[in-house]
């Protein structure tokens, strides 16, 4: 069986936009898959980074995918910082990452500018995550087209190591991206892709209310300035986020209303929160229920790392013995 992995940062929500973007495809993705998912802590603190929340948001983290059915009986779930062969495999890849490629990231060119002095970390972050994935010699990994730059550097760095240390055989995989299904969610400013560093998300775990109040203000077609402007249900985000959530027969109500005049945005928007509402009611008491049980959450946690560990040290054994070192490191 295939092996998938993928990470996701502790941002602290866990927004529609990860959700339906990512998280809803990891979890089919672990019917049909071996499965391992990370939440990256370690990348969460390469440049200025909330130290008091970290801890809270990581397990909240791990609370969101969760409740959104992943399930610790068939894939493996853990926190990065929990298994310490990730900062390991990440100082031997980066002996044969050249900086030109780390600075021609585009991600880093972008983040990098937000700094006065440029953290090592944030230049290095692509080195992580592709220790992150070679670890497992994983073979597919679900991610964004964000992600894809990164990717195809951890595919670079694998061919590398291999041709290095591989005696003529491709030890590590090179993983290749899952892009199916990769859906762009915008946010609600209709500006710019769902994220919760632009504040324009609704939250996974957001109640009816919070739901509601964002939802109201939500950008929709321009062109309809009144409620008697015809719109276009093609151009608006909100429209969009219906067929995400609506069932199809609301949808073809939605876009009739909305091209005809008959409803102004905010009935359309009221219609949506509600669908809305309940399709995430589920989730969300599964996520209340566990943010009330720690303990029990921090015990999967603690099971996912142990499964993981074992993993990363099978390839670390290998690894290290590859690369000519003096046998006795831990387990
Ligand atoms: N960099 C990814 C992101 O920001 C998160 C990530 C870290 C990741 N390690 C990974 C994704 C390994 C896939 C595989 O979205």
């Amino acid at each position: 069986m295939s092996r998938i992995f993928s990470g996701i940062q502790p941002s602290g929500e866990l927004h529609i936009g990860n959700w339906l973007g990512a998280v809803q495809n990891w979890v089919t993705l672990q019917q049909r898959y071996d499965c391992i998912f990370c939440v990256v802590d370690l990348h969460a603190v390469t440049g200025k980074y909330e130290r008091d929340t970290l801890a809270l948001r990581t397990r909240d983290m791990a609370i969101g995918l969760l409740a959104s059915g992943i399930d610790p009986g068939r894939a493996v779930l853990f926190v990065q910082s929990h298994v310490p062969g990730h900062s390991e495999l990440q100082w031997l890849l980066n002996t044969l990452t050249p900086i030109g490629e780390l600075e021609r990231m585009t991600q880093f060119k972008d983040k990098s500018q937000r700094f006065e002095s440029v953290p090592a970390g944030l230049l290095n972050y692509p080195v992580l995550m592709a220790a992150d994935i070679l670890l497992y010699r994983a073979d597919l990994v679900p991610v964004g087209d964000d992600q894809t730059q990164h990717l195809e550097l951890t595919r670079e760095i694998a061919r590398k190591w291999n041709a290095d240390f591989g005696g003529g055989e491709a030890w590590f995989p090179e993983p290749q991206p899952l892009l199916t299904d990769a859906k762009r969610i915008m946010g609600l400013d209709g500006e710019a892709k769902m994220s919760k560093s632009l504040g324009n998300t609704i939250g996974l775990l957001d109640g009816p209310e919070e739901i509601w109040q964002k939802l109201r203000p939500a950008k929709t077609d321009p062109a309809r300035v009144t409620r008697k402007d015809p719109g276009t249900p093609e151009v608006c985000n909100v429209y969009h986020l219906h067929r995400y959530f609506s069932p199809p027969e609301t949808v073809a109500v939605v876009a009739e209303n909305c091209r005809g005049a008959k409803w102004g945005c905010l009935d359309c928007k009221r219609v949506l929160a509600d669908t809305m509402i309940a399709t995430l009611a589920p989730i969300r008491e599964r996520a209340l229920d566990l943010r009330s049980h720690p303990a029990r959450v921090d015990q999967i946690l603690g099971d996912g790392a142990a499964t993981a560990r074992r993993l990363a040290g099978e390839t670390l054994r290998e690894v290290r013995a590859r690369m000519g070192f003096l046998p006795g490191a831990p387990a």
